[in-house]
This record gives structure tokens, sequence and C-alpha cells, in this order.
């Protein structure tokens, strides 16, 4: 089973950026936690871990996966609130390889502009809120969805 984990823009400043809402993890110790969960869970997730502040970048990613990847994970960061194209892209693929989003911070609690979500309706689900942690919880939910789609 390969999963694709994506991280749009600025998360690669985790660590340092604004630790009292998104942690104090950085992407690299978020990588770590993923992969142990992904080894307890079974021997045959695999997973790539990319990041990319670009947003064509990121959609071009999510347009390779068809045939390559059984699914995704994507923390699409600000693009969350912004990005028809990655919505169009998710939306793309969703046939063939689902979504779950994930996101650091509970952005329903956070300023008007960041409860507006034009990715999240392309995926098959969403986890907010629980900071790095979140990230494994998304890879249990995806697993869940692929194996009841078997
Ligand atoms: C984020 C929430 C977004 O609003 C923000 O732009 C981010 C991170 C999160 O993980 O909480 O960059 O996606």
């Amino acid at each position: 089973m390969k999963i694709l984990v994506l991280n749009g823009p600025n998360l690669n400043l985790l660590g340092s950026r604004e630790p009292e809402i998104y942690g104090k993890e950085t992407l690299a110790d978020i990588e770590t936690q993923l992969r142990t969960c992904a080894k307890q869970l079974s021997a045959d997730i695999k997973i790539e871990f990319r990041q990319s502040n670009s947003e064509a970048e990121l959609i071009t990613w999510i347009g390779e996966t068809r045939r390559v990847y059984d699914g995704i994970i994507i923390n699409p960061a600000a693009l969350t609130h912004t990005s028809l194209g990655l919505y169009d892209a998710l939306k793309a693929v969703s046939d063939l390889v689902p979504a779950v989003e994930i996101h650091l911070s509970n952005t329903h609690t956070r300023e008007k502009i960041r409860q507006k979500n034009l990715t999240a309706s392309a995926c098959v689900g969403q986890i907010m809120g629980f900071k790095g942690f979140g990230y494994t919880l998304a890879l249990q939910a995806l697993i869940e969805t692929l194996s009841n789609r078997r």
C-alpha cells in the first residue's frame, strides 16, 4: 500500500512557526512519527512524504498519483482556503486515490478567513486540531478507508 503525504506552504517552518498554534514538532519529527505508526500498522505500508511551497507543484504531484499511490494524506496549509486548483486535482483522482485532509490547528476556532475551506469536500474526511499527532490519525483513517474499498 503506497501513501503519498503532502504538505503545503510554510509547513517546512514547523518547530519555529507559531508553536503555540502548530506545536513544537518539526515536519521531520512528524514524518518520523508517521513512519513509526505505519510500521506498527502493517509492514506493507510505504510512505512518501513531501512538502512544497508551490501550489503548482502540489497540483502536479496529485495528478501523478493515479495507479502509483493508493491514497493521499494532505495538509494543504493556506491553500486550503484559496485553491480551487488543488480541489480540482484532488477531485480528479478521488475515484482511484482517496485523500484525507489534516490540519495541525483547529481552523474553526481561528480567524474567519480560515473557516472557508475549498479542499475538504474533495477528500473522504478531515482531521484537525491535534497538532502533529493528527497525521497518525489521518493514516489510520486512510488505511481503514482503503481496506473498506477493497
Ligand atoms: C494549517 C492551517 C492553515 O490555516 C494555515 O494556513 C497553515 C496550517 C494547519 O495545519 O493548521 O499553514 O493547515
